[in-house]
């Protein structure tokens, strides 16, 4: 009960306490009258949550790709499966705990989860999602999977390892508005987090570089390789139907360069390009907002096209309802663009007149059918992923 004493925000539970300490905090919210007389530790109970987890911790180390990711030349090079920060049973399930805890924002509102849903691929379905204070995010939310094979993160790849990336959203003004510092102050107080630090790490100190490495544990043990896709890779198609498999050949052929942006065995998330949204290089300008170079205006990360099922809307500002509106848009509606990628242009050069790849509805429909073959049912149910806390 002590431990929300030492937030620095106007919660319900805090209310109680404020009127029984008669400090003067919170005194403007008319609901104060009606605690006065109510049972404190019920109320304290039922805003404090304790994460429920296995007596043993889940086998995230199990989880491991199949060889065909190394095999894979360009991913051989970009993985980071042996670096510092590897995934362990107890640091994946520290992190699991803070992204769903609703503690690691400024009011106690918002986790990574309520950005980032399992059973959408860890995206979401909004266009622009809600942080802590009601506000919207500046772009569309972005899928997690398969972080290993990937160098850069954000839609404008401005952050380059996922140790770092996973702070980020927790200081964004908009997104989960808390001081890395108090953070730390605040989980020291959480009885839960010592222990949890201390089977991760060793020891039950709590700091930010901490805090990075275990969320980025979760992150990174998030591997799908289970889809429709990956078990034709072992059985040679065999379950496809015609459908996905002519989806499949039209993919590969290249005849729309979607693989040669969209490339690897992870479909995409290793580089970013122009691919013609927004004419004239007008909106959002991505990658080149960051590093101000004029030819990195208008360029995104191509991400990874696994679990794209699940992820609707699409693109950066979650234009697109529906991967049909994709579809429509590579085929007809691709914009003039300064830098527009030189593989969707008539002479293939660099902002060169877009091309018009008049993908046909049967063709549209066998895209469809093969984006779906790489839906990874076991990411999004599997328990070793799902919210620790109960509901
Ligand atoms: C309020 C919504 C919101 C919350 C809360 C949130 N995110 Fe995000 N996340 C986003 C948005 C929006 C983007 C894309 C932002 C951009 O590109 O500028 C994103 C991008 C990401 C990416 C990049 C993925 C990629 O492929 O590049 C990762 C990883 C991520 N978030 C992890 C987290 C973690 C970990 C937390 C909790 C500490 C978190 N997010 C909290 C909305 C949110
Ligand atoms: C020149 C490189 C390039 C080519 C070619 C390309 N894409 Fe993309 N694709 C991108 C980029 C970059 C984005 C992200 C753009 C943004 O949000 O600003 C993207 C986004 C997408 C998305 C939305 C992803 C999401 O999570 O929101 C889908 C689906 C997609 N592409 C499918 C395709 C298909 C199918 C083809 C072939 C018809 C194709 N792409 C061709 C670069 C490319």
């Amino acid at each position: 009960m002590i431990r929300r004493v030492s937030n620095i925000y106007c919660s319900r539970g805090l209310i109680v306490l404020a009127v029984l300490f008669l400090t003067t905090s919170c005194r403007k919210d008319p609901v104060v009258e009606e605690f006065i007389d109510e049972p404190v530790i019920e109320e304290e109970e039922e805003t404090l949550k304790t994460p429920v987890l296995p007596e043993e911790p889940y086998d995230y180390e199990a989880r491991v790709y199949p060889d065909y990711f190394l095999e894979d030349p360009l991913l051989n090079l970009l993985n980071t499966l042996g670096g510092s920060n590897q995934v362990t049973n107890n640091g994946a399930t520290v992190g699991r705990v803070m992204f769903y805890d609703t503690q690691l924002s400024f009011n106690n509102t918002v986790s990574c989860a309520s950005c980032h849903h399992q059973e959408l691929g860890f995206s979401d379905n909004r266009v622009l999602s809600l942080g802590f204070e009601g506000e919207l995010s500046e772009r569309h939310s972005m899928a997690i999977l398969n972080i290993d094979f990937q160098r850069r993160f954000f839609w404008d790849t401005r952050a380059n390892s996922i140790e770092s990336q996973v702070l980020m959203p927790i200081e964004h003004p908009l997104e989960m508005g808390m001081d890395l510092g108090s953070l730390v102050y605040r989980m020291q107080r959480i009885d839960y987090y010592p222990s949890l630090f201390e089977a991760a790490f060793g020891d039950t100190a709590i700091t930010i570089t901490r805090i990075g490495l275990g969320l980025g544990q979760f992150l990174k043990a998030i591997r799908s390789y289970e889809s429709k896709y990956d078990a034709g890779l072992a059985n040679d198609f065999a379950d496809f139907t015609p459908l996905e498999e002519e989806g499949r050949a039209l993919f590969f052929s290249g005849v729309h360069s979607c693989v040669n942006c969209h490339t690897t065995v992870n479909f995409g998330g290793v580089s970013s390009h122009v691919n013609g949204l927004n004419a004239g290089g007008e909106g959002d300008p991505g990658v080149g907002g960051i590093t101000e170079d004029p030819e990195d205006m208008g360029r995104f990360k191509s991400v990874t096209l696994r679990n794209i099922e699940l992820t609707a809307p699409y693109m950066h500002d979650g234009r697109f309802e529906t991967l049909e509106d994709v579809l429509s848009f590579y085929s007809t509606d691709i914009q003039s663009h300064p830098f527009l990628d030189d593989r969707l242009t008539t002479d293939n050069s660099i902002g060169g007149p877009p091309e018009i790849l008049d993908i046909t509805p049967a063709e549209k429909a066998a895209y469809i059918a093969f984006l779906k073959t790489l839906t990874d049912w076991n990411l999004v149910e599997n328990v070793i992923y799902s919210n620790p806390f109960p509901e």
